[in-house]
């Protein structure tokens, strides 16, 4: 079964496990380091006949520097003993410590991107950047920009193709 016949059977546990404790998305550097940052907003579609993860990533986290170095990511979906892990993920940044050596979490590279797949997680997708679009704010509604953006540190929405789906049964 190739992405696109079998995306739909992912769907519910990665946004309910994303409405829960949030997801792990992996990225590299240029230099091949390695980071993990949890994620709370995401969407996973059909867009230019191609299957799609939209993640947005605010311009002021480590991972955005890797992620515009590389132009790849992973999403991870944890299980439920990588809470802790998510936490972490969640809070410290990638620029002061690293996130696999504090979380103990361990990874391999992608098949198709050399960022992280997670060991242990039940759902992983492999995704290339195919757009990107930096949030502006005059064009979005204002409840909005008031409550997601008091200090306008915006979203640089990022589209990934995704070329590969690891799922463990
Ligand atoms: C549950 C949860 C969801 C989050 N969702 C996002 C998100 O969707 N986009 C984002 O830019 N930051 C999000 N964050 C914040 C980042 O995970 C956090 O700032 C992280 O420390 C950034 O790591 P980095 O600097 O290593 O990239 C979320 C944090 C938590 C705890």
């Amino acid at each position: 079964m190739n992405v696109m016949e079998s995306l739909g059977g992912y769907l519910k546990k990665t946004y309910d496990v994303m409405a829960d404790m949030g997801l792990l998305l992996g990225s590299v550097g240029g230099d091949g380091r390695v980071n993990l940052m949890t994620i709370g907003w995401g969407l996973i579609g059909i867009v230019w006949f191609k299957p799609i993860f939209l993640v947005a990533v605010r311009k002021t986290r480590y991972t955005h520097k890797l992620m515009e170095e590389t132009g790849v990511f992973t999403v991870n979906v944890p299980s439920e003993d990588m809470r802790r892990a998510c936490e972490v993920c969640g809070t410290l940044s990638g620029r002061d410590v690293d996130k696999f050596e504090k979380t103990g979490l361990t990874w391999r590279p992608g098949d198709h991107v050399k960022a992280p797949v997670v060991d242990g997680c039940p759902i992983v997708y492999e995704c290339r950047v195919v757009y990107k679009d930096d949030v502006e704010l005059p064009r979005l509604t204002r409840e909005i920009v008031e409550s997601a953006y008091p200090t306008g540190n915006i979203h640089t929405l990022y589209y990934g193709e995704i070329l590969k789906v690891h799922a463990s049964p």
